[in-house]
């Protein structure tokens, strides 16, 4: 039987804590005392996964690794900054085993907040690529997204854009549209500017794309996809996996914008196209660690790696295995291999930049 547990209800700390303990069978105690208790039941047949994803693949993933294993998954989703807060409330009593969630910079936070471990894989360091994984072992990527520059096509593909540094050239004032400053995928690729070219570039940059801006920064990076469609703005910048949905829907609508954007990976003469993951870490006081390894090494798998990168359209971190046939269409592009992780270490420097050239 696979319990499954969706933390999505406002039940109060308590009853949750109890209820995991109860129906997870991690040992954990309500009465708070903890620790030995959860030694004598580590490794009981079951994983815990607090994942902030939710696509219908992943419960290929749970069953197919069940089938293998005989490992129990349970699961908790939720986005990723409550679970990151959940699980520093839960403490050295969290029954989770492992985190699973996207974008190097929120590892960086759910590392600073002491709420992972290091583990080392012989698996997964010889599968998965250097600059994928934390350093040390704190969490491992498992796919990959990249961010895109994207134009409409009424206008054919503008011959002067190569790098994220044209989009920012003043014959664009006016023409990009782009989502807030807070949002992690903006602050991640400035990071990645400012590891590549420095704080004084990276604020260069940031300061004329607020000066190129058609519109106050807003909407998601389906907005962005729109609004160059409709001829809002020339330019904007994309993650891969967005442009892959919009190329496999079925609603005509859909395919009429889709059809109308032009896309551009962006460095490929130079530093690469800045990408970023989704992945998993093993948490601090996972009650299941040797599961929770098993679990990602399981992820590295040619079946898992489909499921696991087809379920939001991303690419493969194992370069010999394909990608779906959507983002096979988009092309092929160098990366940058900038370790994702230096992405999280320049957050802050980033978040400044971003404040003092006033991109809301
Ligand atoms: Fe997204």
């Amino acid at each position: 039987m696979r319990v499954i547990l969706n933390w999505k209800n406002n039940m109060p700390f308590k009853s949750i804590l109890l209820g995991s303990c109860l129906l997870l069978l991690t040992g954990c105690s309500p009465s708070g005392s903890g620790g030995e208790e959860t030694k004598t039941v580590k490794d009981n047949g079951v994983v815990n996964i607090y994942s902030s994803r939710h696509y219908d693949t992943d419960l290929r993933l749970y069953s197919d690794f069940t089938e293998r294993t005989g490992i129990k998954v349970n699961r908790i989703e939720a986005k990723s900054n409550a679970l990151i807060e959940r699980l520093k409330t839960e403490g050295e009593l969290s029954p989770a085993d492992l985190l699973v969630t996207v974008d190097a910079g929120v590892f960086w936070r759910a590392e600073n907040e002491g709420i992972l471990q290091p583990v080392s894989s012989d698996v997964l360091e010889a599968k998965i690529p250097a600059h994928l994984r934390h350093p040390d072992g704190l969490w491992y990527g498992l796919s990959k997204r990249a961010r895109l520059i994207i134009y409409n096509k009424a206008a054919g593909r503008p011959e002067d854009v190569e790098d994220y540094d044209d989009m920012a050239a003043p014959n664009y004032k006016g023409k990009v549209c782009m989502r807030s400053s807070g949002n992690i995928y903006n602050i991640s690729l400035l990071s990645s500017i400012i590891s590549n070219a420095g704080e004084q570039a990276a604020t260069d940059w940031a300061q004329s794309m607020v000066d190129n801006f058609a519109r106050k920064p807003q909407s998601n990076d389906t907005g962005q996809i729109e609004a160059v469609a409709s001829g809002i703005c020339e330019l904007s910048l994309v993650n891969s996996y967005y442009l892959a949905r919009f190329a496999k829907s079925n609603d005509p609508e859909k395919q009429k914008i889709y059809s109308s954007i032009g896309v551009i990976f962006p460095n490929q003469d130079n530093r690469g196209t800045h990408i970023n993951i989704s992945g998993a870490a093993v948490t601090a006081h996972a009650p299941n660690k040797e599961n929770a390894i098993a679990f990602m090494e399981y992820l590295t798998s040619e079946q898992a790696q489909k499921y696991f990168a087809d379920g939001n359209n991303e690419y493969p971190v194992i370069d010999q295995i394909e990608a779906t046939s959507a983002l096979k269409s988009l092309g092929g592009f160098k990366e940058d291999k900038l370790n994702v992780g230096e992405l999280g270490k320049n957050q802050a420097k980033a978040i400044n930049i971003y404040n003092k050239v006033g991109w809301q």
